[in-house]
């Protein structure tokens, strides 16, 4: 059913991003202009947020707009139109209630004991669908007033139940703003290792410019075309994948391979094992022994041919699979092959 929703024609929707980017870029001028610090998480987290929700609903929730906070030293800190501003109230239940539901994961399926009197997220959700609610119900009226007249888009049977049911609608939707963390790490994490590393910075500034220049805005092929900058994102995304921690559980038994000449290892069925793609990224036995080191160019040198060509598998900032992540190919652009598919 999401599938379509990342076809390239959508992801390819750089005007939404470049608007908000340009935004964003003029909130840090200003705040710097006033000789305070900015903190990029918050701003990227802004950026995300607005352009995730543009994305998703083509109405954003303007979080660029209620202004970037000052730090804590600062009389300015303690000004109420920042913690009033409904993009700050949206995204401060949306944090909440992501945090409820980690707790929950934490607890296991013991978990409803833990809310036996109230439902935790619920109670956090209404500013979210005070926002979410007005957009859908009259986007399931024209879906509805189109299919009556015979012109409705045909997204298939499954797409129609969906819109039948508002709430699995909603919760669908809520899903894919699952984006907006893990973008936001990831972009603060690149601009953090480029601080950090000018060379790589000035390296990457000069293909931005000799392929770009300083006005146009990319388009998809100069996204593939520039080499250089998708090695410092998946580098980026070896020593920072934005999903750290995983977890699989067995449907049926199963035998595990083990290290050559080892024996396998047994896994019986419904058996969860948790793994940690942060460390196997960090594996100096799997890309080398300057495996801690940010260097985009293993993406790019003999390294790349050594390690990642003949085991796939050591990169995995994306999963892999049939729950692969269905933002990978407008989050991060590492396989920009035409029309690929996820690996099943
Ligand atoms: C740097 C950016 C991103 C990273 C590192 C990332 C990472 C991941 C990972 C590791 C998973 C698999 C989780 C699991 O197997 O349990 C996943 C799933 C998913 N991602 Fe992303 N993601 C990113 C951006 C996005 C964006 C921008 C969107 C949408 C706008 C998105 C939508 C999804 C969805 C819908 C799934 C669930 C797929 C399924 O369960 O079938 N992701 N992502």
């Amino acid at each position: 059913m999401t599938r379509p929703f990342f076809s390239k024609d959508r992801i390819t929707h750089f005007e939404i991003f470049e608007r908000h980017a340009q935004d964003a870029i003029q909130q840090l001028k200003t705040r710097l202009k006033e000789g305070y610090p900015v903190d990029i998480q918050d701003l990227v987290s802004r950026f995300t947020m607005d352009s995730a929700t543009e994305f998703l609903f083509a109405q954003d929730v303007q979080s660029l707009s209620a202004g970037l906070p000052y730090p804590h030293y600062s009389p300015l800190s303690q000004s109420l139109t920042g913690s009033t501003h409904p993009a700050n109230i949206f995204s401060k239940a949306f944090d909440e209630a992501q945090r409820t539901l980690a707790f929950r994961s934490r607890w296991g399926k013991a978990w409803p004991l833990t809310e036996f009197w109230e439902d935790k997220v619920q109670k956090k959700m209404s500013p979210i669908y005070d926002f979410i609610n007005p957009i859908l119900a009259e986007a399931v009226s024209r879906k509805k007033a189109t299919q009556q007249q015979g012109q409705g888009e045909k997204l298939g049977a499954n797409v129609d139940r969906e819109v039948q049911d508002g709430e699995s609608l909603i919760d669908h939707l809520i899903n894919y703003t699952d984006g907006r963390d893990t973008t936001t790490n990831s972009i603060s994490y690149a601009i953090y290792m480029l601080a950090r590393h000018p060379g790589v910075l000035s390296r990457l500034r000069d293909e931005i410019l000799s392929k770009i220049g300083s006005f146009r805005r990319p388009s998809y092929d100069d996204m593939k075309d520039m080499k250089y900058l998708r090695a410092v994102i998946n580098e980026t995304l070896r020593l920072y994948p934005a999903v750290p921690f995983n977890v699989r559980t067995t449907n049926k038994p199963t035998l595990w391979p083990s290290k050559i000449g080892g024996k396998p290892l047994y896994i019986p069925a419904n058996s969860k094992t948790p793994y940690s793609v942060f460390l196997m990224h960090r594996r100096t036995d799997l890309w080398g022994p300057d495996a801690s080191e940010f260097d985009p160019d293993r993406f790019l040198d003999d390294r790349l041919h050594k390690y990642l060509t003949p085991n796939p598998f050591i990169f995995l900032p994306f999963n892999a699979g049939p729950r692969i992540c269905l933002g990978q190919q407008g989050g991060c652009w590492v396989t920009m092959e035409e029309d690929a598919e996820p690996a099943m």
